[in-house]
């Protein structure tokens, strides 16, 4: 499915060429005066994940001191079941590109760093490549960074962090890097498909990028589809589209499933008889208590453990701590620790408990919102496998096949 970011020659043809870019969509347009307004009006959200809204971000950089702001494109997806931002940049890298100049317009930037993960090959080559068939002045204000291969990295202050001293570990906040980031100045932190969407609103307008959603959401989005599909694939959805309908465009489901991993290892778990019908906004999921995160949907396959799973993110989450802070660094290991046990079948006495009192006082205790999206992971693994979790627990005991496997 490509409505809008990924419409124009199919994904398998690679790099979209600047002269195809230019001919299908026009030259990059003067950056429209009134630009922020637009981009208000368009309800545009950060696609990185917190879904925060793009022009009051844009006015904070615009109107801090501290000298010309820096635009950071951040396309370091560093979390592993997404494949969107790898994928947009590898396809579309102009469109990007466009966007970041389009942002570093309205905020005055004179520099733009694109931070792409370093084990997403196929996507520093492709922007490398846009970079050259740039004019003289535009790629004399881009600089092309490539990301170290941890989950942390893409977080804002990290991105900073490693630009300015090659440490990719977050620092504590305030100064936020809109305050203080790149070379100490302001520097507006944009998501890579956040920045690709602004370049068809400044092209076609704020209207027409509302009209490609569906009911009150806005616009387009993209989502990786993963689990129980034929295969993991990128799709762009109509914003607000069920999710039913969107597995549905991947392929459809290829067995019974229980239960939905929506917004990736950021995300939460939601039962499928609720998850089919959700529909695919930010706002709207946030208002239903879910989260779009990356936009990633992995369907639970038959055979595969709710339990197991969890243990198996957490011990992810908790080996990618930046262990700078100690109840991410202690709580994230200990909660880890516990799940895995209760995983495989052999919990201490209180294990569950315990998973479920930690989790409780782990949000908002770190530098950074890793260990939050830790907790909010754990939360809804404990309500919709709250039954696999009391029988690994007392009969010790799994209902699916694939804990051998799993725990092996
Ligand atoms: C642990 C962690 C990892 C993150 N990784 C990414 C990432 O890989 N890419 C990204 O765009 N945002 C990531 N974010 C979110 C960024 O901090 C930031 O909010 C985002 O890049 C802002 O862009 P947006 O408003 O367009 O979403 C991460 C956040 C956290 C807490
Ligand atoms: S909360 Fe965790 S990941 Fe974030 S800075 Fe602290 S130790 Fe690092």
């Amino acid at each position: 499915m490509s409505i809008a970011l990924l419409a124009g020659p199919p994904g398998g043809q690679g790099m979209e060429s600047l002269s195809s870019h230019q001919q299908r969509l026009g030259a990059l347009p003067a950056v429209p005066p009134a630009l922020i307004d637009s981009i208000e009006r368009s309800n545009l959200r950060g696609k990185g994940g917190a879904g925060f809204p793009v022009a009051i971000k844009w006015r904070s950089v615009a109107s801090q001191p501290g000298g010309a702001p820096v635009v950071l494109a951040n396309g370091g997806e560093g979390e592993p079941l997404s494949r969107k931002d790898r994928m947009l940049m590898e396809q579309r890298p102009h469109l990007v590109i466009d966007g970041a100049m389009l942002a570093a317009g309205a905020v005055g930037a004179d520099e733009i760093v694109l931070y792409v993960g370093a084990d997403h090959v196929g996507a520093i080559q492709a922007m490398h490549r846009a970079m050259t068939e740039r004019t003289a002045s535009e790629r004399a204000r881009l600089r092309l960074v490539s990301a170290p291969v941890r989950y942390v990295s893409g977080e804002e202050t990290a991105a900073v962090h490693f630009i300015n001293d090659g440490i990719a570990l977050p620092t504590s906040i305030p100064p936020r890097p809109f305050e203080h980031g790149i070379d100490g100045r302001p520097t507006l932190v944009q998501n890579v498909e956040t920045l690709a969407a602004v370049a068809l609103i400044a092209r076609f307008g704020d209207d027409w990028y509302r009209s490609l959603g569906t009911g009150n959401a806005s616009g387009t989005t993209l989502v990786t589809v993963g689990g129980a599909v034929p295969q993991t694939v990128l799709i762009e959805i109509p914003q607000g589209m069920a999710l039913a309908d969107a597995v549905n465009a991947a392929g459809g489901i290829t067995s019974d499933c229980d239960a939905v991993l929506l917004g990736g290892y950021f995300g939460g778990w939601v039962e499928s008889s609720t998850a089919w019908g959700l529909p695919l906004d930010a706002d709207a999921l946030r208002q239903l208590g879910y989260s779009l995160g990356c936009g990633v949907v992995a369907v639970l396959p038959a055979g595969r453990c709710g339990v197991v799973e969890t243990a198996r993110i957490l011990a992810y989450l908790a080996h990618e701590s930046a262990r700078q802070c100690g109840p991410c660094t202690f709580g994230l290991r200990a909660i880890s620790a516990a799940a895995g046990r209760v995983a495989a079948l052999t919990p201490t006495p209180g294990d569950l408990e315990h998973i479920q009192r930690w989790a409780g006082v782990l949000a908002g205790r770190g530098a950074c919102r890793h260990p939050d999206g830790a907790a909010g992971l754990v939360a809804s693994a404990l309500r919709v496998f709250a039954a696999e979790f009391q029988l690994h627990e007392h009969d010790r005991r799994c209902s699916v096949a694939s804990l051998a496997v799993a725990a092996s």
